[in-house]
């Protein structure tokens, strides 16, 4: 169903499983998409391009150079709705995952913003090789898809694990990644993002170390899964356009904005790294050193989660807990005092996770204790498992499920 009108882009590796490759095009093709396919030169020794050409939407393309369009990856790329490479060999994962793109399927890879799905298949020797397990580690932790191989008859006559997956399991989880796609269409999600500013005085505010990189993934994964969303934000980078941005500076200003809109949405996510105090004083002109070293008094600023958990109807409510020790206990008390659906707990002294990094580690909390630990994942990656979490308590179908 999920693949009914779609783009998607099949690229074809050079490995024996290349012919199985064939049957995989035209299940796509059955199933309505329009699948272009792409071939490395290593398939074509494999395979013919022709016989791609027969089955798929459109012709099968193996270069960079040569065709008709100057740009092929960037258009191939931009408008795809989906990539699935299979089989994806231990060549192709490595370069993918090092970012080299010097041919067109591996460019395609690199210039576009679809879900990409590989069935790796080779050797057991190649695939157990600690090489090919870390690059794919490197894949998934940037929100890669993976069609693991089976086990069975190898190439040669060899039998062990690497065989690719069947080409039903793979349709199955293309399906399963375009209707996820759409699971959380119409869902009205407000979403906070960035570290609050705090006046001292025009010029010179109390701040924290948050980019804002965590709220915007949620914001962008939602939005492309369909939710109407609203981001209050004290960052301002790039967005999406269909994303509604709020700007703001302190945590008074994000108290009010989202105050102002909590009738009007479904989930609250705040992703905000809120200030807990704030200057009792701002001066109205900039504080001149020739004056003496001021004393800046602090005060307390809004709870914003704490007044919406007060004032909440059937709205969702997911916090964030950022902490340096006890995390699972000192996100639980969050929890119940700020009376949450459900809180994202990370552990900011680490490294890898946290502030000002791509990477976060967490480990998701309701009432009922700990739901789900996650491996070191892109924020992006990490703002899906967040969404699939928010998707199931709101009842919508699980994905996979159109
Ligand atoms: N938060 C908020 N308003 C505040 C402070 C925090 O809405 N004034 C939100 C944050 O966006 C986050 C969650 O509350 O989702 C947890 O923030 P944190 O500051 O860690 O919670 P506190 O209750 O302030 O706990 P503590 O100071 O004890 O760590």
């Amino acid at each position: 169903m999920a693949l009914r009108g779609r783009r998607v882009v099949l690229g074809v590796a050079g490995g024996i499983a290349a012919y199985k490759a064939v049957e995989l095009c035209r299940r796509l093709v059955d199933a309505g998409a329009w699948v272009s396919p792409v071939l490395t030169e290593d398939a074509t020794r494999f395979i013919g391009a022709l016989t791609f050409s027969a089955l798929a939407s459109e012709p099968a393309r193996t270069s960079l150079f040569g065709g008709p369009e100057p740009i092929p990856h960037t258009r191939l790329g931009q408008s795809a709705d989906l990539v699935i490479v299979a089989p994806a060999t231990a060549k192709l994962l490595g370069k993918y995952a090092a970012g080299i793109s010097d041919d067109l399927l591996s460019a395609t890879l690199l210039a576009t913003r679809a879900p990409v799905l590989v069935a790796p298949a080779m050797h057991t020797e190649m695939w157990e090789h600690a090489a090919v397990q870390e690059n794919l580690a490197t894949l998934r932790r940037r929100g890669v898809h993976v069609v693991d191989p089976e086990s069975g008859r190898l190439a040669g006559g060899d039998v062990g694990e690497g065989r690719l997956a069947d080409p039903s399991r793979i349709v199955a989880a293309a399906e399963a990644l375009l209707s996820r796609g759409r699971d959380l269409a119409g869902v009205r999600v407000l979403v906070t993002a960035g570290g609050t500013r705090e006046a001292i005085d025009p010029v010179r505010f109390v701040g924290n170390r948050s980019s804002g990189k965590m709220g915007y993934a949620v914001a962008e994964v939602a939005s492309g899964r369909g939710a109407v969303v609203t981001l209050v934000s004290t960052q301002s980078r790039p967005v999406s356009e269909s994303i509604n941005v709020v700007a703001v500076e302190s945590a008074e200003d994000m108290h009010r904005e989202v105050l102002a809109r909590f009738g009007d949405v479904d989930v609250v996510v705040m992703a905000a790294a809120v200030a807990d105090f704030r200057p009792k004083v701002i001066a109205g002109e900039k504080l001149k050193k020739r004056e003496g070293v001021p004393e800046v008094v602090l005060e307390p600023t809004p709870d914003i989660l704490g007044a919406l958990g007060e004032s909440k109807g059937a709205q969702l409510l997911v916090g964030f807990a950022a902490e340096t020790e006890r995390l699972r206990e000192h996100a639980a008390d969050k929890l119940a005092r700020k009376h949450l659906d459900l809180i994202v707990a990370n552990d900011v002294s680490a490294a890898d996770a946290g502030f000002e990094v791509d990477t976060n580690r967490a480990v998701l909390l309701d009432s009922s204790g700990a739901v789900e630990e996650t491996p070191l994942l892109s924020k992006v990656a990490l703002a899906g498992v967040i969404l699939d979490q928010v998707a199931a308590r709101l009842g919508l179908p699980p994905e996979g499920h159109p």
